[in-house]
């Protein structure tokens, strides 16, 4: 018999929780905060086998998704969290708008608040300018961060802790390895705060060039030290777009594929038998992970997150536009 949650039950319980206005940064999430959010995301994970894919939730609302930088998972999925809930969504081309005039990102907003935008889901590469502009103008608009810059991305965090969540059962007592250019990632620093806050123990490494100090969990330049009993493994992209053109970072990319490659032997010899990899994608095939492994279900749990994800961001939209009192 399938399991069945009584979705407006859900609702009451986790909005009296939630007390936040944006979502800017996974530090400003608590426990609890977190747990709504994931309560949240469960009750919708019937929009899948539903066949319209049409709740009311957001009717009327507006939606606007304004990416800087490119995306796939991220913008697609708020755009269809957004219309599964019954959203209006605008989708701003930055392309084809008239930044490309010289138009600044303060007037972008300004008009879009003006055109009626009830929510703007943000992707920049200036870390700290999501939270710069929910400061500025978040009394009438609700900001979502989707990525600024090396900075925060606290809706992958999320994502990727209630895909551990949910195929592993828990995440607190887990031994998570976040490997990759670990300076460079906004993804690495939203997990490592929402994980350690769910109570995973979280090991970051990569290239001592690629790892960054100020981080407040165990750090590793060893692969294989690092892989050590690991119940989950999350590779990461090596970020181009984000270094200094001046400093070399690797010798070579081969180089780093050896040293730090996620492969079915290091998972076998060094991990837990039952360890999951994870990877935020885009992947670099073959690069920071084997292509065999991102597609061996016994393992892999990369779709997993992308499906995870859209349930994550209509958590996120319904707890943030119902707390503002416009859904
Ligand atoms: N994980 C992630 O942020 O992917 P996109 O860049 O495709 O949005």
């Amino acid at each position: 018999m399938p399991k069945t949650i009584d979705s407006s039950s859900q609702k009451t319980s986790t909005q009296s929780q939630w007390q936040h206005r944006h979502v800017l940064d996974a530090h400003d999430l608590s426990k609890t905060d977190i747990e709504a959010v994931f309560a949240r995301a469960r009750s919708f994970a019937h929009i899948f086998d539903s066949p319209e894919k049409a709740l009311q939730n957001l009717h009327g609302r507006v939606v606007a998704n304004l990416f800087y930088e490119n995306s796939t998972r991220t913008r697609g999925s708020f755009e269809l969290a957004a219309k599964y809930l019954g959203a209006h969504v605008l989708n701003f081309d930055v392309a084809t708008s008239s930044v490309k005039k010289g138009e600044t990102l303060d007037d972008t907003i300004l008009t879009l608040q003006a055109m009626g935008v009830d929510a703007i889901v943000l992707r920049h590469a200036s870390s700290g300018i999501v939270s710069q502009l929910a400061h500025r103008y978040g009394e009438k608009l609700t900001f979502l961060n989707a990525g600024d810059g090396g900075h925060q991305h606290p809706s992958q965090g999320l994502l990727d802790a209630f895909t551990i969540q949910e195929k592993l059962g828990l995440v607190a007592g887990l031994k998570v390895v976040i490997v990759g250019d670990i300076r460079h990632s906004r993804v690495a620093r939203s997990n490592i705060a929402i994980l350690q806050t769910l109570g995973a123990d979280v090991h970051v490494v990569g290239p001592a060039a690629l790892l960054s100090k100020e981080l407040p969990c165990a750090t590793h330049t060893n692969l294989d030290e690092a892989l050590q009993d690991a119940d989950v493994v999350m590779a990461l992209r090596i970020q181009l777009e984000r270094q200094d053109t001046n400093v070399q970072y690797l010798s070579s990319l081969s180089e780093y594929t050896r040293f730090y490659g996620v492969t079915r032997e290091r998972l076998v010899y060094f991990c837990k038998p039952t360890v999951k990899v994870m990877h935020p994608m885009p992947i670099n095939r073959d690069v920071e992970m084997t292509s065999d492994l991102a597609d061996d279900p016994q393992y892999s749990l990369l779709f997993d997150q992308v499906r995870y994800g859209v349930l994550i961001r209509m958590a996120l939209l319904s707890l943030l536009l119902e707390r503002r009192g416009v859904a």
